[in-house]
This record gives structure tokens, sequence and C-alpha cells, in this order.
């Protein structure tokens, strides 16, 4: 059984506090059996939803850049992970217009009435967020735990869990807190063999 996992980089900084947490929790999903492929969304070269409204009427988006092929790549991914610093309380900018580009899914499934992911799809796809912030305040995550929850719907795989971290400003490596690591490893280990379970549960034998 194989188990595909598309693991989103939000940060620019590939090796920063947020690079360390995802390289964790690709480390527990590896671990587990599956294949794992990083994807550092600040250094793709594409263009926000544009609202050419195409896919409210057609398969696809008519813009051709470097999101294009992520079209097909999230309709064949078992699970995701997804790492990003809060910034301006919200969802880093290049991450956030990588999810809205995933219109094209939202029109596919309530607009058209042909979804993109199958029904047995749904049973096995997870996804899990890890995200740091600078501060410490209260509510430093709801802006990204609510853009999350209607991305994570658009693309049929519920989240699984979240490992979020504040007070960077202050704690300033990650490392000097091997539990968040450890946590990032755990729940990715665990989400990634819960999908295994699944899917070999649900796949269809043709498939
Ligand atoms: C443009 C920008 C906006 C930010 N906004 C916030 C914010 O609203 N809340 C917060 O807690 N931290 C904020 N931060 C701090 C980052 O979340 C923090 O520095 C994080 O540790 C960066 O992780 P990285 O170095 O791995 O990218 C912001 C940082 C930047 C660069």
């Amino acid at each position: 059984m194989t188990c595909q996992i598309i693991a989103l980089m939000g940060s620019p900084i590939p090796d920063g506090n947020c690079g360390k947490l995802l390289e964790k929790a690709i480390s527990g999903a590896k671990d587990a059996g599956c294949n794992v492929v990083r994807v550092d969304v600040p250094s793709l070269k594409f263009s926000p939803c544009m609202e050419h409204f195409y896919c409210e009427k057609n398969e696809g988006c008519m813009i051709n850049d470097d999101f294009s092929p992520f079209l097909k790549r999230f309709k064949g991914a078992d699970g995701f992970i997804v790492a990003m610093p809060v910034m301006t309380m919200g969802v880093p900018g290049a991450l956030k217009s990588f999810m809205d580009r995933f219109q094209v899914y939202f029109m596919a499934k309530y607009v058209r009435h042909m979804p993109v992911i199958t029904k047995e799809q749904k049973k096995w796809r997870k996804t899990l967020l890890l995200s740091i912030g600078g501060m410490n305040i209260p509510n430093d995550f709801d802006g990204i735990k609510l853009t999350m929850d209607a991305f994570c719907d658009i693309i049929d795989a519920p989240l699984y869990g979240e490992v979020l971290q504040n007070d960077m400003d202050n704690i300033k490596d990650i490392t000097t807190r091997p539990e968040v690591l450890q946590a990032a490893y755990d729940t990715a280990f665990e989400m990634c063999s819960a999908i295994i379970t699944d899917k070999d549960k649900y796949q269809p034998l043709n498939e």
C-alpha cells in the first residue's frame, strides 16, 4: 500500500524554526511508511486567484503557472502536512494565495457537484497543521485555524491534529523545545499510520 504525503512549507526561510518543525514531522511520516514531497510555497512563481470564474463552469483553472500541477498532485495525495509561521495574525501571503487557487476544488464540490476527491479517498485523507508565532498573545493562531478549516474542507482532507508554538520571539530557537519537535514527529507518525490503515480498509481492490 503506497501512501503519498505533500508537505507544504509556508515560511520563506527553508531551514528556520518552522522548517525544523516540518522536517521532524516529515521524518515521522516517512518512518510510518509514507512517501513525502516537501513543497516550499514561497519559492514558487504563481498568480493569486484572479476571479476569472473559469472553474465555475469548467474543470481546472485558466491560469497556467507553477501552481497548475498541484491541482492534479493534490488529487493523488493521501495526506498533507502544512507548516507556517503566523504572519499578521494569519496565513503567510504566498501560502494563502496557494490555498485560494483551490477555488477550483471548491467550485467542483459545491457549485458543479462533481467533486475532485472521491468518496473513498475522503475516508483516509487527513491533514496535520504545524505553526509557530513570534508573539505571546491569546488568539495568535485563530486566523490560521479558520483558514485551515476552510482549506481542509475544500481539499477533502480533514484536520487530524495540530502542533502550535507561540512566543518564538522569546524562545528564539525551536531546538530548545525538544518536546515540541517530538510532538511534530509523533503526530505525523500517528496520522500517517492512520492513513495507511484507513486506505488499506477502504481502497477499492481494483485500484
Ligand atoms: C511579516 C511578518 C508578520 C508576522 N506577524 C506575526 C503575528 O501576527 N503574530 C505572531 O505571533 N508572530 C508574527 N510574526 C513572527 C513569526 O511568526 C515568527 O518570527 C516565526 O518564528 C517565524 O518563523 P520562521 O523563521 O521559521 O519563518 C511575523 C513575522 C513576519 C516576518
